[in-house]
């Protein structure tokens, strides 16, 4: 019920320990993402694990960053198009958002499990497709990586001020 100190603690891991998980670890984590909430309880998403080096390898191609060729595991949180629920009104596709959800939960127990996570959206969908032969309706959506964080120093949150945020009746 602590949730205050654990959304403060939560930041963007870009260091790795050279250590890989085990899958009893990885399924707490993977626990959170699905106990989500998601439009019509559609829960439209698969998790994939990537912790073989050779896959590893081709994920990694998709988002060629030093850092990120370091990181031990990913999971790549996939959307599923066609299970998603789409808004009666104007088909709205609400893949994304109900991925986003289980994304936030997933990194979220992670730090509460000592673990470190970055979200990875700005990588190349079409190879991650092609190295995980995802079907059509399967999008590659977030690249999480993810195991024990090696940092120097954990820099202090920029967020802008709630004043910036926040209206009241209107726009
Ligand atoms: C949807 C989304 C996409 C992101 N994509 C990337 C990315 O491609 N590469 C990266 O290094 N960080 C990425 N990030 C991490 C953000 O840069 C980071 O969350 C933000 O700067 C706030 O820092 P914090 O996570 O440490 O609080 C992404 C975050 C989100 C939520």
């Amino acid at each position: 019920m602590d949730f205050k100190p654990l959304m403060q603690a939560r930041h963007s891991v870009r260091s790795f320990k050279n250590e890989l998980l085990s899958d009893e670890l990885i399924n707490e984590v993977l626990e959170a993402g699905r106990m989500a909430p998601t439009a019509v309880n559609k829960q439209p998403f698969v998790f994939v694990v990537i912790n073989d080096p050779e896959k590893l390898k081709e994920i990694h191609e998709a988002y060629p960053r030093e850092w990120f060729k370091k990181a031990p595991q990913v999971i790549v949180i996939c959307g599923d198009h066609e299970a998603a629920w789409k808004r009666g009104n104007d088909g709205k596709d609400h893949t994304d958002i109900d991925v986003a959800i289980a994304t936030d939960h997933i990194t979220l127990r992670a730090t509460e499990l000592g673990l470190g996570t970055c979200w990875v959206c700005n990588f190349e969908a079409a190879k991650v497709k092609k190295a995980l032969s995802l079907p059509e309706h399967i999008e590659p959506a977030v690249l999480l990586p993810i195991g024990r964080p090696d940092e120097a120093e954990i820099l202090p949150k920029k967020r802008k001020p709630l004043s910036e945020l926040v209206r009241f009746n209107g726009y």
